[in-house]
């Protein structure tokens, strides 16, 4: 290996080599040997390559990267670096409370602390399940040292009685048969275990699977990366190449901030609604976007609500992982878009080299997945972005509409893509599963479920609960959904096609405060309108009555996440914390 100049002196050149300081030196050398480094390894001006871990027992979606960083300490040390691996915060999307999205900040503030104020050249960022994708990559830009996405990737192909199966998305349809009586509590857990068959993170065009597949479509990963399955055997190539690829990043000074253009995340929306992605991307993009600089807006989301669904996969469509990964996974898809002109394919990547280059040659080759542009699987299937006198930004996941769902609400005769019901409103998901098989709320297929105290502010930390299962009474006359709405979120696995995210919320003083029981909501699809049919006077006066209440904090966190964290439709960043970027530009006073 023959040493060469980095484009600009490594930051570890700081600590460990500052002319005429070696009693600083000295006090940092000394302690990093404790694991058999040596004085000169250290001095000797090979870049130092961080392992962000996000693997843990607390992390099962992720565990897979204990192993794979040993593959990945192999191909930094066979480039010339020196591999440092050391935790992220564990985020567990399905077992963590209140809610796992209260540490998509907390990860981001740690990481931003270790990236900034350690010796750290460039990073390896191993990510997974849902936000510890965004997390580490809004880190990466706040820091804005070279940064590379490592994905855990998929668990296998889930299969239950020779029907695939996939995470999360078999708990919501095997829930609606629990609830007809269709079938026991041992054959629903049953089929919600069978979708787990392995290492990996959840297998369905979930958010985690969105989440890869986007940052692979911003450039942070290798081509093809994002869907390959944790099992198999290319994940450990790809783990291997990518440490190696980070040691040349630091050398070429390779910023997020020269990836993470305004090109690269409306590459990355367009991406979205080819791949039928969750509905949490909406705040994490936004979120990714506000801390490298970009502005995302509502106009963003509609130009790509009008793109194509183009991969048949869980919850919008048929397949999972494994069949996503050999139809040729994300590049196939990018072959699509850049082909069709909706993504531009000059933009920079990891890789050095633009999007296109990346993935000339890799054409879909099961037709059955992934669908060409030109002949997809579903029109114009992104966000619908909507707002009213309920919220000023909401949105709603237009791939996963059924045609029942549309035959019942979408098709009155000089009335396409308007309904209207009556409101039955819950405060909170604990109120939704007392009253939801109350007979006096009356609840039948003209009425829309909406739950308010799920955001941000109200949970705290913004729950995924909106995708309401209908009473039991209507699940067993074969209404599996109806309308919903509310201030929270939804799990990325969700097949529901509820108006989501709904800012500003009801604790922040948005319009879900005020919305009675009985109340008629109007949705416009067409114009993308949702209105409470209540006048402006008795908005009024329902705006002096007390606000819902909501549960007081439990932790330091808590609290803190609660004073500086925005709205669901700004991302749900902490505010003040997008104004720092690019702090590695001054080292850290010693
Ligand atoms: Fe972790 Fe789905 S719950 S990836
Ligand atoms: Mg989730």
């Amino acid at each position: 290996m023959t040493m060469r100049t980095p484009v600009r002196p490594f930051r570890s050149r700081e600590w460990f080599a500052a002319p005429g300081r070696s009693d600083m030196t000295a006090l940092y050398l000394e302690r990093f040997m404790n694991y058999g480094l040596t004085p000169d390894e250290l001095r000797c001006g090979k870049p130092i390559i961080g392992i962000a871990q996000s693997g843990s027992d607390l992390s099962p979606c992720n565990r897979i990267h204990v192993d794979l960083a040993k593959r990945v300490r192999d191909g930094i040390r066979d480039a010339g670096g020196i591999p440092m691996e050391f935790p992220l915060h564990p985020i567990f999307e399905n077992c963590r409370r209140p809610t796992a999205a209260l540490d998509r900040n907390l990860a981001y503030l740690g990481l931003v602390e270790l990236l900034n104020g350690y010796p750290i050249d460039a990073v390896v960022l191993t990510t997974g399940c849902d936000k510890t994708t965004p997390a580490q990559v809004m880190a990466a830009s706040t820091v804005d040292i070279p940064a590379i996405v490592l994905s855990g990737g998929p668990m296998l192909d889930g299969w239950h009685e020779g029907e695939l199966v996939g995470s999360g998305t078999v708990i919501w349809r095997a829930r609606r048969k629990l609830g007809a009586g269709e079938i026991t509590e041992d054959e629903f857990l049953d089929m919600a275990t069978s979708s787990a068959p392995s290492a990996g993170h959840c297998n369905t065009m979930g958010t985690a699977s969105t989440m890869n597949a986007i940052a692979e479509g911003l450039g942070l990963s290798l081509p093809g990366c994002a869907a390959i399955p944790a099992p198999y055997r290319e994940r450990g190539q790809i783990a291997y190449e990518t440490g190696r690829r980070a040691v040349e990043m630091a050398y070429e000074d390779l910023r997020p901030s020269k990836i993470l253009t305004r090109t690269a995340f409306r590459n990355a929306i367009a991406l979205t609604t080819a791949i039928g992605g969750s509905s949490n991307a909406q705040p994490h993009v936004v979120a990714m976007a506000r801390h490298a600089g970009v502005e995302v807006t509502a106009e963003d989301w509609m130009a790509a609500y009008d793109l194509p669904l183009l991969v048949n996969m869980q919850p919008a469509g048929k397949y999972l992982g494994e069949r996503f990964h050999r139809a040729g996974g994300v590049p196939a898809v990018l072959t699509e878009l850049i082909e069709a002109g909706v993504v531009d394919g000059s933009a920079l990547t990891v890789t050095g080299r633009s999007l296109a280059e990346n993935v000339a040659g890799r054409v879909a080759s099961d037709r059955d997945v992934i669908f060409p542009y030109a002949a997809p699987l579903k029109p114009a299937a992104g966000f619908l972005v909507l707002k009213g006198n309920l919220f000023d930004f909401a949105i709603m996941k237009t791939s996963v509409v059924s045609e029942e769902f549309r035959t019942r609400y979408l098709t009155r005769p000089g009335h396409e893509g308007v309904f209207e019901g009556r409101a039955i409103v819950f405060d909170g998901s604990d109120d939704y599963h007392h009253r939801i098989n109350d007979p006096a709320l009356d609840i039948d297929e003209h009425c829309i479920l909406v739950i308010r105290g799920a955001g941000p502010l109200g949970w705290p930390g913004s729950a995924e609960v909106v995708n309401m299962q209908p009473p039991d009474a209507l699940l067993r006359r074969g209404i599996t959904s109806l309308p919903t709405l509310g201030d929270g979120r939804q799990s990325g696995t969700s097949d529901s096609p509820s108006i989501l995210n709904a800012s500003p919320e009801s604790a922040a003083g948005g319009g879900l405060a005020w919305l009675r029981t009985g109340d008629t909501i109007r949705i416009d699809l067409n114009t993308g309108r949702c209105d409470a049919l209540v006048d402006e006077g008795e908005i009024a006066r329902r705006r002096g009555e007390p606000p819902p209440p909501f549960p007081a904090s439990q932790t330091p966190w808590e609290e803190l996440y609660r004073e500086k964290t925005g709205q669901l439709g700004e991302g749900g960043v902490l505010e003040f914390a997008v104004k720092y970027r690019g702090t590695s530009a001054t080292p850290p006073r010693h």
